[in-house]
C-alpha cells in the first residue's frame, strides 16, 4: 500500500508542489530548478503524475476499510446462491426465495439471539462454538482440502463481506 511512497523521497521533500501538478510533456515545470536527473529513472516530469494518483489511491484505500458495514449488501450475499450459499442449509425471512434449507436454524430472530460479535464469529469460525459443525468457515484459508486451484488461499467471503452479512443478520430481531 505504501508502494507509492518512498520513491524519490528527496524530490518530494524538496518540492511537494510537483506532486499535484499535471504532467507537462517536457515542459520543465515546477521542478525545473531542481538538480534532479529527469531522464534517469523513468520520464522525469511525467513521473510525478502517476505518483499523485498512487498517493491518492493509497489514501482512498486507507479510507475504504473504515466504510461502515452494509446490511443491504449483507442480505444480498446471504441469498446469493453463488456466494454465501447460506440458504442451502438455513431458512430465514426471505419471502422471495422459493426453496430454503432445513438443516440449520432459521435465521429469523438471530439478531435477538446473538450479539453482533457472536454472529461474526459464527461466520468466521463456526467450529469455535461447535467443533462438529457442518457450517463452513467463511474466513478460513488454511486447513481446507481439495480446493480448486484459483480459489486456493482465498476465503469464501472477505472481511468486509463478513461484516456486511453480520450487520444484516443483526437486524433480524
Ligand atoms: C453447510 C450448511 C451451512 C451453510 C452453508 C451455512 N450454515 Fe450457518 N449454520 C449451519 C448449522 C448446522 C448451524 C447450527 C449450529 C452449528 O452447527 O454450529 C449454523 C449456525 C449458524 C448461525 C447461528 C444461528 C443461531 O441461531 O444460533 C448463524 C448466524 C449462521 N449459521 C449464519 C450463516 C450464514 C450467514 C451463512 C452463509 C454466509 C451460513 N450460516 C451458511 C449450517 C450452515
Amino acid at each position: 500500500m505504501r508502494s507509492g511512497e518512498g520513491r524519490a523521497p528527496g524530490r518530494r521533500a524538496a518540492d511537494p508542489l510537483s506532486l499535484s501538478l499535471p504532467p507537462v510533456g517536457g515542459g520543465n515545470g515546477a521542478s525545473s530548478d531542481l538538480p534532479s536527473p529527469p531522464r534517469g529513472e523513468g520520464p522525469g516530469e511525467r513521473g510525478s503524475h502517476p505518483r499523485t494518483i498512487l498517493v491518492a489511491l493509497a489514501l482512498l484505500l486507507l479510507a475504504v476499510p473504515a466504510a461502515a458495514a452494509d446490511a443491504e449488501r449483507g442480505r444480498a450475499i446471504v441469498v446469493d446462491r453463488t456466494k454465501g450459499l447460506c440458504l442451502l442449509c438455513h431458512s430465514g425471512p426471505f419471502p422471495e426465495q422459493r426453496a430454503m434449507g432445513t438443516l440449520a436454524p432459521d435465521l429469523a430472530g438471530v439478531g435477538a439471539r446473538l450479539t453482533l460479535p457472536e454472529i461474526r464469529q459464527r461466520l468466521a469460525d463456526p467450529a469455535a462454538t461447535n467443533p462438529d459443525t457442518v457450517m463452513p468457515s467463511y474466513a478460513r484459508t488454511d486447513g481446507l482440502v481439495r480446493v480448486a486451484g484459483p480459489l486456493r488461499g482465498r476465503p469464501i467471503l472477505t472481511d468486509q463481506e463478513i461484516d456486511d452479512v453480520a450487520a444484516f443478520l443483526a437486524t433480524l430481531k
